[in-house]
């Protein structure tokens, strides 16, 4: 069977390996509240802007409304050889309302279509993350203010180095999210602009409202170059490259998580809500969480690596790569979510171990570089030689 939405110059229907290469239905239906959204945006313009009548406008967006419906009860069947998303709801709304489903494709392609649902779902995702790391950063700073005063060694090469406190080092951390978030919110303010209206790549004889789609969808506003607009996939670059060192953050967090909960360091107690124990021995507490979170850091910058390679050699504008897009993404974006919430509660619940911290801190000579300096400040002695007498004080000692 020829495909129904593209199929006019085609006498027979795809191969079953083109059908199953083709289709991205299994990842992409994951869009269909940004496309119902974008969707009637553009119908709106449509029958604003004369294009199409009122009455039908009013038409498709009931329809689309009911779709919308259907999909959240889990009463809508998706069906790979509509391809996609895009297509799957304009099948079903031919189905709901007739042959006046077909005019809200007017002025419009995939291409363009498909552009601004990603860039609304990475915009929701970029919030969501926005907030999570907000909230972790809350119970850094609160742990921080809880044990702003605990001794513990500050470590360079993990060789004990200078004694620090467990606020200061918590507060790292918090600079470093700091960072975080304001990579996310730079990305924000790029990423908000409206491909709507680009069509294919090159625009549309229709006299069109841009500006009006683009505010519908809370856009600052429309794309400036149409073949940019179809063929840009920056957003989710940069999306997962500040995920990416996000992750890399929590990960640096948990690897020291990990070491601190040894029995040979004993620096810090997880609570049972995020350890696990071992089936075979009755005595562990592991520190799964926190192993997981590290590891998540793997898959989310695969995800940025895959995207990259996906997009390097694309002419302009649009290619069928890009459909590629959506899968790394998908896997990435929710991945670093669940990292961030856990790590939230882990270290809420982490309880420091004074004892053991303020024990490591006094040892190893670790206060040998303040002796040194007293050495340079009371003495008048030149720092180096200072570092040469306290050198020889630690040998003899
Ligand atoms: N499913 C496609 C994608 O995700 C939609 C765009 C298709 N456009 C095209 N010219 N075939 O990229």
């Amino acid at each position: 069977m020829k495909n129904s939405m593209w199929g006019g110059r085609f006498a027979a229907g795809p191969d079953q390996l083109m059908e199953e290469i083709n289709a991205s239905i299994e990842f992409d239906k994951r869009l269909y509240a940004q496309d119902i959204a974008g969707s009637i945006a553009h119908c709106e313009m449509l029958a604003a802007t004369g294009i199409i009548p009122e009455e039908d406008s009013k038409t498709i967006i009931d329809g689309l409304n009911t779709i919308r419906v259907q999909i959240e009860s889990d009463k809508f069947t998706f069906s790979r050889k509509l391809e996609d998303i895009h297509m799957n709801i304009e099948a079903a709304l031919a189905d709901l309302v007739g042959p006046v489903a077909g005019k809200l494709h007017t002025a419009r392609s995939r291409n363009d279509q498909v552009a601004t649902d990603f860039r609304l779902y990475i915009r929701d995702q970029v919030d969501v993350l926005d907030e999570q790391i907000g909230a972790l950063m809350l119970a850094l700073a609160n742990k921080a203010h809880e044990h702003a005063a605990l001794v513990m060694p500050g470590f360079t090469h993990l060789q004990s180095a200078q004694p620090v406190t467990f606020g200061h080092h918590c507060l790292a951390y918090v600079e470093m999210f700091a960072r975080d978030r304001d990579r996310l919110k730079d990305t924000r303010k790029r990423l908000n602009v409206s491909p709507l209206g680009a069509a294919a790549l090159a625009g549309t004889s229709f006299p069109i409202d841009r500006e009006m789609t683009a505010r519908a969808l809370g856009f600052d506003a429309p794309m400036r170059n149409s073949l940019d607009a179809v063929s840009d996939r920056d957003f989710v670059l940069e999306t997962l490259a500040n995920a990416s060192i996000t992750a890399v953050h929590l990960s640096r967090l948990a690897e020291e998580i990990v070491i601190w909960s040894t029995s040979a360091f004993g620096f810090a107690r997880l609570s049972d809500a995020f350890t696990t124990g071992s089936s075979i021995m009755p005595q562990k507490r592991n520190p799964d969480a926190a192993e997981l979170v590290r590891a998540k850091s793997g898959r989310i910058i695969g995800a940025l690596q895959s995207l990259l390679v996906v997009m390097k050699g694309l002419p302009l504008a649009y290619s069928k790569d890009m459909q590629e897009d959506k899968e790394p993404a998908f896997d990435a974006l929710p991945s670093l979510s669940i990292a961030l919430a856990t790590m939230t509660g882990m270290i809420g619940d982490i309880e420091p171990q004074p004892r053991a911290m303020r024990k490591a801190a006094g040892a190893g000579y670790s206060t040998a570089t303040d002796l040194a300096d007293w050495l340079v400040q009371v003495l008048a002695m030149p720092f180096r030689e200072a570092h040469h007498v306290t050198g020889a004080i630690v040998s003899r000692a």
